[in-house]
């Protein structure tokens, strides 16, 4: 596995679930992390247990749906540590369980502004910030990777909002891949099957036969868990891995084969 010493991550929602995951994980690994996060509490409690076995965290609160506050972020980000090797944008929400006839236009704009605004106006700013790097030192790398999900590749009954935010995260990966492959960039999106989080363990608690058809949805017949999302987040920002940009990597137990 690879060694992310001295390097500095910033994860938007970094607070709960996958993002928390991938935190500890890229700190585990040697990394100072920077967790971005809307939810101040939640925020900080990763940091803390960042900090509980000695790794270097910075909290940055940030509403990912507010281009001026990633910026700042960033900012804070590049203020702290100095610069900025790896982007994981990853806040996002499920929006309403609902067919398309009862989404309202609120649904729709809010979960846009969240799971797409984020990704784009995210990597704007973390792009900018790697390309100045790169006009400094012409070997700096960068790496991002943005978190869409498997219903970013097949439809969603009851979640066509949703579903239409993660397919837009895929499109807008694979295009700035394609645009800053010559710059030392390598994007790529992670596209996960239902994970245990605080997003889908809300939806399980409020109907809990929820959790048995998501497992029979699943060829591998369990949930994923956030750290094996965290785990493939971390190798595909490997330098090891530099053939690995414009991808969607699925991470689904199988669901997508069949
Ligand atoms: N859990 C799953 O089954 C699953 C599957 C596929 C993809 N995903 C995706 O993984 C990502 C992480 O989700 P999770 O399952 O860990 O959920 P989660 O609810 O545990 O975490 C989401 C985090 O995003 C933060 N957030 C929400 N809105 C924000 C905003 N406007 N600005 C800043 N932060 C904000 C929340 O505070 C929270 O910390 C999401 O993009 C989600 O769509 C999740």
């Amino acid at each position: 596995m690879a060694n992310f010493t001295n390097q500095t991550v910033f994860i938007t929602g970094a607070g709960s679930g996958i993002g928390r995951a991938t935190a500890l994980a890229f700190a585990k690994d040697g990394a100072q992390v920077v967790v971005a996060d809307i939810n101040e509490k939640t925020g900080k409690h990763t940091v803390q247990l960042i900090q509980d076995v000695n790794g270097r965290a910075l909290f940055v609160p940030c509403d990912v749906t507010k281009p001026a506050q990633i910026e700042q972020a960033i900012q804070q980000t590049v203020d702290t540590f100095g610069r900025l090797d790896i982007a994981v944008n990853n806040a996002g929400i499920g929006g309403r369980f609902a067919r398309l006839l009862d989404q309202t236009a609120d649904d729709f704009n809010q979960i846009m502004a969240v799971n797409v605004g984020s990704v784009f106006y995210g990597m704007q700013a973390q792009i900018r910030q790697m390309l100045t790097q790169l006009e400094d030192d012409q070997s700096s790398r960068g790496k991002i990777v943005n978190v869409s999900s498997i219903a970013g590749v097949r439809g969603m009954p009851m979640g066509a909002p949703y579903s239409a935010s993660k397919h837009a995260v895929i499109g807008l990966t694979k295009t700035a891949a394609l645009e800053y492959v010559k710059k030392n960039i390598r994007i790529n999106a992670i596209c996960p099957v239902y994970t245990h989080s605080a997003m889908v363990d809300e939806l399980i608690s409020a109907a809990p036969s929820m959790e048995e058809r998501m497992r029979k949805l699943i060829p591998i017949g369990r949930l994923a868990q956030p750290e094996e999302i965290a785990q493939a987040i971390l190798w595909l920002c490997d330098d090891a891995n530099v053939l690995f940009t414009g991808q969607a990597l699925q991470m689904d137990g199988g669901l997508t084969a069949g």
